[in-house]
């Protein structure tokens, strides 16, 4: 909508997890380079956890693309909450097994084959889980059971599980012990810092043809980093609303005023917030006391 009017070439802050818009954090950076490198050397269970938002989805994306280039076969399941029939469906559509897909036995003979022929040629096979959270406990038995399947060059499948920091905490339980135990990586994806953050508005920014930036003042970004607490996807959101109230407006600079407006709008809560009013905005809050605010504090 703002794009001929700020002279995007794209929208900036798409809220998909685009591959091609990645900013390399180091943290994504090494999330990354974990994820590839527990597949690489056949390390069996990789765990990848972070807050909502942090970027776990954008990470396997790339993961996606990479494992495409290596044309190393995997299945990637986003919907977590099967059964375990479900569960085996899916692997065995994703996979593209050819059995009936309904029969928990005929699956897992189809794919123990499949598994093993990719191994006799020195290849290795992928079979990565998001929202893994979510999962019911008998099937991540049933995926803990999959992960035994090993030769003398290590695990047979691997297996990548990325959540929301509660996975964590399920993989905690002692009934999990076993699973725990076989977890060779953990990747964990932090909120950004105030400067990541700079960084990652910017690069957004590059990425669709903006190169030298004004619409966001220094100020302004140190204050949605605040307010965002440095969460990509709550920064996404309200950089795209801001953009959209500077060409309702149309002025091509944002302001603190904007700022409120839009976080009143998401309903953004953050550190010394001020509390809510019924019609929507925050209780008033003077210039000088947000310039106080230390981000981080
Ligand atoms: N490193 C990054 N580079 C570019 N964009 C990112 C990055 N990390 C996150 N994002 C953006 O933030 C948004 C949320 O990312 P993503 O969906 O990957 O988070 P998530 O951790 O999977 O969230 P959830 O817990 O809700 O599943 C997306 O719009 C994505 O494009
Ligand atoms: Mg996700």
């Amino acid at each position: 909508m703002y794009k001929a009017f700020f002279g995007f070439a794209e929208n900036p802050f798409n809220m998909s997890p685009d591959p091609s818009f990645l900013f390399r954090s180091a943290q994504h950076e090494e999330a990354l380079a974990n994820l590839i490198y527990g597949v690489q050397s056949r390390k069996g269970f990789v765990v990848l956890t972070g807050e909502v938002g942090t970027g776990k989805t954008t990470m396997l994306e790339c993961l996606r693309d990479f494992l495409h280039s290596q044309q190393i076969a995997y299945a990637s399941l986003f919907n977590s909450r099967l059964n375990v029939q479900q569960f085996f469906e899916m692997v065995a559509y994703d996979f593209g097994l050819r059995c009936t897909r309904t029969s928990k036995t005929e699956v897992l003979f189809a794919l123990n084959e499949m598994i093993l022929e990719r191994a006799n040629l020195g290849r290795t096979t992928v079979l990565i889980v998001d929202e893994a959270h979510n999962l019911d406990w008998d099937v991540l038995e049933e995926i803990r059971l999959l992960g035994n399947l090993e030769n003398r060059r290590g695990k047979m499948l691997q297996i990548l599980l990325a959540g929301q920091p509660e996975l964590d905490r399920k993989l905690e339980a002692p009934e999990f012990r076993q699973l725990k135990q076989r977890v060779a990586l953990r990747c964990v994806l932090e909120p950004l810092q105030l400067e990541e953050t700079l960084e990652y508005i910017q690069s957004r920014l590059t990425r669709a043809g903006l190169k030298e930036q004004t619409v966001f003042p220094p100020e302004i970004l140190r204050e949605i980093h605040f307010r965002t607490q440095g969460i990509p996807r709550l920064i996404n959101a309200m950089c795209d609303n801001l953009l959209l109230t500077a060409f309702a407006l149309e002025t091509k600079v944002v302001t603190m005023a904007m700022v409120d407006e839009v976080a009143a709008d998401m309903r953004l809560q953050w550190p010394g917030q001020r509390p809510f009013l019924a019609d929507g905005n925050y209780a008033e809050r003077t210039l000088r006391e947000q310039r106080q605010y230390t981000p981080g504090d």
